[in-house]
């Protein structure tokens, strides 16, 4: 079956009262066009659309892999029969089904959408709408079906009688159309009383000319309703963190406080991890098999190999740690790292832009950013590369095995040799070779008796001052 989805996202949103364009509010961390997208993209389709409004710049910028969507104007928000329309001209050519989403319906299901289109194609209709049951119908379009049972047209809230309000079987806003009849839309009236044109006008326009249509009831209003407002978005909120939530548990990941952790929708978790309470794993992170991540973690858009342990108040972002290694508690990876096989980073050890070789321990208080340090290296307590002269940034490179002593600095651009040691509290300002020490504090002088001497003097001196106070009173008397 060959594919485009055309999302609609052009609409002003006014119900969310907000100056954010309603499609770029975020569930968590993911706009609410990137859930509808990450969805489409899933069925492999050979054209993505998304028809924009006002915020036509905005939404570009905010979305994953613009380049490979056509972005398409409707300058006007005339509903979204016209906003289908203009995204016709970006449809020349194509010849198979265009699977249409409103851009307000988050949390739609991959299944779901399979289902819905094997369904349009098994019954060989030209139009298919989804559509669902809604305890309380509220604003959702009614679908109206006919005698033998077909939906035959949709009714909007506003314009539905009495007796069809009472109907709960709604409109999600998602439709299957053959490209062969996208012709009947330009068929769709002005809506005087919203002054819109509906797309699910189309439906009745196709009914009544015998085109086949009909509407598949399948799926639930947790996955297919709609967001207008600001509470709609808090209560999606929710039933997609449950949902991803639900998800790992039956991929075998264990969680200890399960309602506490906020996975988004993008991340992956190997199975066997555990995950302890309050953790957040963002964008686009992927966590190994058997891994630990241990309470109060934030890890975003990075990669987390096997059997890997974060420990407690942790940040990672934008980096890699490898299998194996332990980073925290208290640690900062900063984007651009990469924590190798079996390192251990430390409490208050803050890495940036940096290469940490297998085996390399860091285990406290330490700053290590544009450096590339190779294996089995120890970083000793209080290490700081010095990247920053005030205007450029500097690399330190530091070979395998080699030794840091604590509280040294190592002030970039400088390279230490494969098995170099570099004795505590120095300041390293340039090369040291391999295998050699490299030691740059004052010597240390040890006098013997100073501090007897230094306290016998202090001694005399008070004896001395007690005199002369006695003297003075003497001579008042
Ligand atoms: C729409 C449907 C309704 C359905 C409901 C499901 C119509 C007329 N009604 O109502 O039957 O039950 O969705 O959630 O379609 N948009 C544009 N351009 C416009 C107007 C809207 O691109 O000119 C976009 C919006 O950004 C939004 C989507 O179309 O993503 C739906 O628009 P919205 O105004 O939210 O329609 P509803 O009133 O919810
Ligand atoms: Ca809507």
């Amino acid at each position: 079956m060959k594919l485009a989805g055309v999302i609609l996202s052009a609409g002003l949103g006014k119900r969310m009262n907000s100056s954010i364009p309603k499609v770029l509010h975020k569930i968590y961390d993911t706009p609410m066009l990137q859930c509808v997208l990450h969805r489409i993209h899933e069925l492999k389709p050979q054209k993505v659309i998304v028809v924009v409004g006002r915020h036509f710049k905005e939404i570009k910028d905010a979305v994953k892999d613009a380049d490979s969507i056509s972005f398409v104007h409707q300058r006007e928000a005339k509903g979204t029969g016209d906003a289908l329309l203009k995204a016709k001209q970006a449809l020349q050519g194509f010849q198979g089904t265009v699977l249409v989403i409103n851009g307000d319906t988050p949390l739609i299901r991959r299944e779901t959408l399979k289902k819905f289109l094997s369904l349009h194609q098994q019954k060989g209709n030209a139009i298919s709408v989804l559509s669902f049951i809604a305890p309380d119908p509220g604003s959702y379009g009614r679908v109206i079906r006919d005698d033998s049972d077909r939906a035959a047209s949709i009714i909007e809230d506003r314009d539905a009688t009495i007796i069809q309000k009472g109907i709960r079987e709604v409109n999600s806003g998602i439709y299957a159309i053959e490209s062969e009849v996208l012709p009947l839309l330009k068929g769709i009236k002005l809506n005087e009383s919203k002054g819109e044109y509906y797309l699910t006008d189309v439906i009745s326009i196709a009914y009544d000319k015998g085109v086949r249509v009909d509407a598949f009831c399948i799926g639930s209003e947790d996955e297919l309703m709609g967001v207008n407002t600001q509470g709609e978005i808090e209560k999606v909120r929710r039933i997609m963190r449950e949902m991803i939530a639900q998800e790992w548990l039956k991929k075998g990941v264990n969680f200890i406080d399960i309602d506490s952790v906020f996975i988004s929708l993008n991340v992956t978790i190997g199975r066997d991890t555990q995950i302890y309470p309050n953790v957040y794993l963002e964008g686009s992170t992927k966590i190994g098999k058997g891994c630990t991540i241990y309470p109060n973690v934030r890890v975003l858009d990075s990669t987390i190999g096997d059997g890997a342990v974060i420990r407690d108040f942790t940040l990672i972002e934008g980096s890699v740690v490898k299998e194996r290694a332990s980073v925290g508690p208290f640690a900062r990876i900063r984007p651009g790292s990469q924590i190798g096989e079996e390192a251990r980073i430390g409490n208050f050890v803050e890495v940036k832009k940096s290469v940490i070789g297998s085996g390399t321990k860091a285990g406290h208080l330490s700053y290590l950013g544009d450096a590339k340090i190779g294996n089995n290296v120890n970083i000793g307590a209080g290490t700081i590369t010095c990247n920053y002269d005030g205007h450029k940034k500097y690399i330190t490179v530091i070979e395998d095995d080699v030794f840091v002593g604590s509280d040294s600095q190592l002030i970039a651009p400088v390279k230490v040799g494969r098995g170099a040691f570099i004795g505590a509290g120095s300041t390293i300002t340039k090369d040291v070779s391999s295998m050699a020490l490299a030691i740059s504090r004052v010597k240390q002088r040890n006098i013997k008796g100073w501090v007897t001497k230094r306290k016998s003097k202090t001694k005399s001196e008070k004896n001395k001052e007690q005199r002369a106070k006695s003297e003075e009173q003497r001579a008042k008397n």
